[in-house]
């Protein structure tokens, strides 16, 4: 309470009222003194205390209401309905201002809070597609201007394409480079949610006739916990190529035009001997950046004999090569993102940046 609105109300020792008109008198006043003091307060909070004073224990009215006591019992009624007409009409004062005061800071609330749906709201109108699918559609485009077509294949696949059509037969330890995990249906293990997009492969070579040229992107899935270069959901891309006389050479070659295409002029690739089950002979592709560092991207080499065999193609006429590597990899170095999760977040701050 401020000191000059103290002085308006005497305390306790001045407020004894001497009789029921002096009591009235000393209620108009409390009355027109509190309309004053509930219009100059300016939020709820300031409200309460005002109320505080104004009705609360220590106020002028309680003092005055506690006199009654000592008045003749013939005027006590008189008195009391006094007071309580002067409380009423404080009340109503006070519940309007609140009303007024709360929708203000209502507003007021809804008014910062708004700040960030506009926010949102105008990312949206001039939103962009995700770096992920941003680099997805730079992949294919920039293999479909080299002649290949787009495959799609299903994300929950079966064991036979995923793994045995793959050369990996049953029991094959290659099986536990991958960390499958395996969907309730069926033979026990007998469908999983694919581990690679190698499959696609495998039902493109079973649908079509060869000459085949495809690439497969799309989400795969391992049993692998979350962190800045591991995610149990990633994306890769796979390309095939089968047709007659195809040689490693024709591999290197589409590996290193895809490298200075994708990344640049600067770049170059270099493939080092590996082992996968599908392919003989097998190479991990690195890339060097610029700086003369060297970065390993994915997987490749030519098509093994008896997977060409096992989706009924004939290896003594046919050969080809298959590539397969990370997307979320490749977004990652070119967007110069540090942690994959970051990509998974759909933090408005952070994707907007591309
Ligand atoms: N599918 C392989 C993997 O995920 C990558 C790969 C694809 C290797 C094609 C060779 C040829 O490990």
């Amino acid at each position: 309470m401020s000191a000059e609105f103290k002085d308006e109300f005497p305390n306790e020792a001045q407020a004894k009222a001497t009789s029921v008109d002096d009591l009235k008198a000393q209620l108009g006043e409390i009355v027109v003194a509190a309309r004053a003091a509930v219009a100059e307060a300016t939020s709820t909070d300031a409200l309460a205390e005002t109320k505080a004073e104004l009705l609360g224990r220590s106020s002028h009215l309680a003092a005055l209401r506690s006199a009654i006591g000592s008045f003749n019992t013939d005027d006590r009624p008189e008195a009391g309905r006094a007071c309580n007409e002067a409380t009423d009409e404080i009340t109503t004062l006070m519940d309007a201002r609140h009303n007024e005061l709360a929708q203000v800071e209502r507003t007021a609330l809804l008014q910062t809070e708004r700040a960030d749906l506009t926010e949102i709201i105008g990312d949206l109108t001039v939103g962009h597609s995700h770096i992920i699918t941003q680099t997805r559609r730079t992949l294919e485009d920039l293999f479909v201007g080299m002649g290949y077509t787009v495959a799609d294949g299903p994300e929950i696949d079966t064991e036979w394409h995923n793994f045995t059509a793959l050369n990996f037969p049953l029991g094959h330890p290659a099986r536990d480079m991958y960390d499958t995990l395996y969907v309730n249906w069926g033979k026990a293990m007998s469908t999983m949610l694919r581990t690679h997009t190698s499959p696609v492969q495998v039902r493109t070579m079973t649908s079509q006739p060869p000459p085949i040229a495809v690439v497969a992107p799309g989400r795969c899935f391992r049993r692998d916990t979350a962190d800045a270069t591991h995610m149990p959901v990633f994306h890769q891309i796979e390309g095939l190529l089968i047709d007659r006389n195809i040689n490693l050479g024709h591999l290197a070659g589409t590996i290193e035009a895809f490298t200075t295409a994708f990344f640049g002029e600067g770049f170059s690739s270099r493939l080092r001997p590996s082992y996968f089950p599908f392919t003989e002979p097998s190479a991990e592709f690195d890339i060097q950046r610029p700086d003369g560092s060297w970065l390993e991207l994915g997987g490749c080499g030519m098509v093994h004999p008896n997977v060409l065999e096992a989706c009924g193609i004939d290896p003594e006429e046919w050969t080809g090569f298959a590539f397969g590597f990370g997307i979320d990899r490749l977004a990652m170095i070119r967007y110069g993102v540090d942690d994959l999760r970051d990509l998974w977040l759909g933090d408005m701050r952070f994707l907007r940046q591309f």
